[in-house]
């Protein structure tokens, strides 16, 4: 894509997320449209996004249900004095959220996206605990490799050096444990893995003294690790063993939420439903910031009183609960639900692993991880060696682009997360424009022996 000299200079006046400006000069994409699975840049070359923005639009991009919910809300109201009331699509959007999360998690909160969701729900444990007798929780337990935010409580529940380590010192009370994916070469099976890594995962509790945790934050699948997949069996021990110290299990379903995974959320498909949900992303399909956290509605007792009392949640931000955003959250909501999307995840989720299966010819793909419609696939030089192949994956951010489709890549692993208006015939398309650039990148760095 060529860029003009105004473009490239405000481009160097400005951030690209995680990415460095010179490196996206190289191959730049500037989006002018975007209409269901597809984006077109400024020149009008289309794109499939198989990626949904970057795992956002769970209805495709600019859905008519959404776009039309939006235009009649611009009609009535768009901002709600957030010290003062509240507005009444809020709380159409608190029900129809309470109505499909798992069990009782219906003592919600909507906020701005995921880094808020994530942030309020670690501020709003270590407050639980305050005004439940147990005023000595306050860590957190996380997972390298996860990504929570990118605000300071969210980057510290994070498990990335590299982008952690250049805002150090971190906040403490943050300890991280291993994902069953840093086993998996250890045990002859991935069940085992798990069990290691969540019996782990209690021994940490346990050494760290279970009256100083909070909580545990994970997220289902993550993202950053490499689509990670842990069993379900993983998320009962976990579970088990919050119940056993009295630690709140949080998920982070910013990405795994809305139906993607074969449920409306992960908790579900994984059979292990924790205390509290935080969403974002998806539960407004990328037509304007929306995120909230779930928590069992029996903790509201914890923060419900009197003024004099003051135990009201100490948090608030301006923008939470807005009602554009929060009318996008329910014809959202609705079209899922009506469409039985989750049910279509299920069965298209399956398809499209089988479709990936398929590239495991080309000898340089391992794994195919994932669950319902987010699947990731593990690069590595050859089937032997197993080694990681981040050149193939460098090689594949510009083949891909240049072959008219946009892939989440990081780089020895790629993830895509079609929107669920897709069918087997743009599962097809899709497979098919990951296959040729794949083997354009191939041809760019040589396929190893
Ligand atoms: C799992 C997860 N949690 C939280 C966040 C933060 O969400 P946001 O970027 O909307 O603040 C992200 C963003 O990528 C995410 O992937």
């Amino acid at each position: 894509m060529k860029l003009t000299s105004r473009q490239e200079r405000l481009l160097k006046l400005t951030f690209i997320d995680f990415v460095q400006v010179s490196e996206f000069l190289e191959a730049p994409l500037i989006v002018d449209k975007a209409e269901g699975l597809y984006y077109w840049d400024q020149s009008g070359k289309r794109y499939f996004d198989a990626i949904g923005g970057i795992y956002v639009a769970v209805l495709g991009h600019r859905h008519p249900r959404v776009m039309e919910a939006m235009r009649r809300q611009m009609e009535k109201i768009t901002f709600a004095p957030p010290l003062h009331g509240t507005s009444n699509v809020t709380l159409d959007f608190i029900e129809r959220l309470g109505a499909v999360t798992p069990e009782n998690l219906n003592y919600i909160k909507p906020f701005s996206g995921g880094s808020e969701s994530t942030e309020a729900a670690m501020k709003f444990v270590r407050q639980y605990f305050k005004q439940t007798g147990h005023p000595g929780k306050y860590k957190f337990i996380s997972f390298y490799q996860a990504y929570h935010g990118a605000t300071f409580g969210a980057m510290a529940a994070s498990g990335w050096g590299k982008r952690k380590a250049k805002f150090e010192p971190q906040m403490n009370g943050f300890i991280k444990a291993f994902l069953p994916h840093h086993f998996r070469d250890v045990f002859s099976s991935w069940d085992e893995a798990n069990r290691f890594a969540a019996k782990m995962a209690e021994d940490i509790m346990i050494n760290e003294d279970p009256d100083t945790i909070a909580a545990v934050l994970i997220e289902p699948i993550c993202n950053t690790g490499g689509i990670i997949t842990p069993t379900d069996e993983f998320f009962s021990m976990l579970k088990e063993s919050c119940r056993r110290h009295n630690i709140i299990l949080i998920y982070d379903e910013v990405i795994t939420g809305y139906a993607r995974t074969g449920n409306m959320f992960a908790a579900q498909s994984f059979g292990a439903v924790p205390d509290i949900i935080c969403a974002g992303k998806g539960l407004s399909s990328g037509a304007i910031p929306l995120g909230a956290m779930m928590a069992r509605e029996d903790m509201k007792d914890a923060f419900f009183g009197m003024p004099e009392d003051e135990i009201q949640f100490a948090h608030g931000h301006t923008f939470a609960g807005n009602p554009l955003a929060c009318a996008v959250g329910v014809a959202v909501l609705d079209e899922i639900v009506e469409n039985k999307l989750d049910v279509k995840a299920r069965r298209l989720g399956d398809y499209l692993a089988k479709k990936l299966e398929g590239l495991k010819t080309l000898g340089v793909v391992r794994e195919i991880r994932g669950r319902g419609m987010i699947r990731g696939v593990e690069l590595v030089r050859n089937m032997q060696s197993l080694e990681p192949f981040p050149e193939l994956g460098m090689a594949l951010k510009k083949t891909s682009l240049d072959n008219g489709i946009i892939l989440r890549i990081n780089p020895d692993w790629f993830a895509v997360a079609p929107a669920l208006i897709a069918d087997e015939s743009d599962i097809d398309e899709m497979v098919e424009l990951i296959e040729k650039s794949l083997k354009d990148a191939l041809k760019v760095v040589g396929k190893p022996r």
